[in-house]
């Protein structure tokens, strides 16, 4: 009787640990940082304070897709998706120096935060997004 069964458990088990092994990499994924004080070091000179940003607002409440922010660039396409590694923007940007279309980290962060608020804006859609004021983003 035993004997009938012992093959499918052996196969189950089998199963299961394979299964296991697939899954096992989610475990290895990149957190989401619900919010994130961005303050980097590096700039010819620090005159601004951090930044605090809302990563879960933007990509919940204000339903921003990832790669409006996050980028990998291949022949000129962003090829990043959800799911792939994020490098911090510094990785790519330099604090003090611009290369060609890559520009320094505070274009970076500028261009990347302050237009999107500016078009809301021009569109009409809300005010509340800060791209003139300093201290909307830097305490
Ligand atoms: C929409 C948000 C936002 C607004 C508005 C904004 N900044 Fe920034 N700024 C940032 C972010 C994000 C960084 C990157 C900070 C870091 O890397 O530590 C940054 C970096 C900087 C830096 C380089 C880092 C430093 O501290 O020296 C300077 C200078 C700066 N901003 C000046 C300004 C000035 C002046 C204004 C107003 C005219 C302004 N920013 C408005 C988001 C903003
Ligand atoms: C509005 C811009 C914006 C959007 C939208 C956004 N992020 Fe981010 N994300 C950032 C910034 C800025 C950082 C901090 C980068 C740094 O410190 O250089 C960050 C950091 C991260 C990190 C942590 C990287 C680390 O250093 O460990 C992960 C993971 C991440 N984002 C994933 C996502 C995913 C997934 C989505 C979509 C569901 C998303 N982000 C949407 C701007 C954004
Ligand atoms: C893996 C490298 C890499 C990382 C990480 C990266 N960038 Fe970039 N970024 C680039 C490259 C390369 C370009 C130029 C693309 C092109 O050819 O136009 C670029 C372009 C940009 C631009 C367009 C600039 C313009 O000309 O107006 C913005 C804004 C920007 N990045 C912001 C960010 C921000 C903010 C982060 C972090 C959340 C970030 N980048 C992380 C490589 C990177
Ligand atoms: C693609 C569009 C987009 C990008 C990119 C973006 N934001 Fe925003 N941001 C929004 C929207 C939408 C709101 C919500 C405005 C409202 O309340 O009506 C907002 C609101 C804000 C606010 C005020 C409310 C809050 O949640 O704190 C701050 C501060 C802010 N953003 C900082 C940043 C910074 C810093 C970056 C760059 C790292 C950034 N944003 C990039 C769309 C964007």
């Amino acid at each position: 009787m035993l004997k009938k069964y012992f093959i499918p458990s052996i196969l189950c088990i089998l199963t299961t640990f394979i299964v296991m092994i697939n899954v096992l990499p989610a475990a290895d994924n990149q957190p989401f940082p619900e919010e994130i004080t961005i303050n980097n070091e590096g700039y010819e000179a620090d005159r601004k304070g951090p930044v605090e940003f809302t990563h879960t607002d933007h990509t919940e409440s204000y339903e921003v897709a990832c790669n409006e922010c996050h980028h990998d660039y291949m022949d000129g396409k962003n090829i990043w998706e959800e799911g792939d590694y994020v490098p911090k923007c510094i990785e790519c940007h330099d604090p003090q120096e611009s290369d060609g279309n890559v520009k320094n980290l505070r274009l970076a962060f500028h261009r990347n935060c302050k237009i999107c608020h500016q078009n809301l804006a021009k569109e009409g859609i809300t005010e509340d997004a800060p791209y003139t004021k300093c201290n909307g983003c830097h305490s």
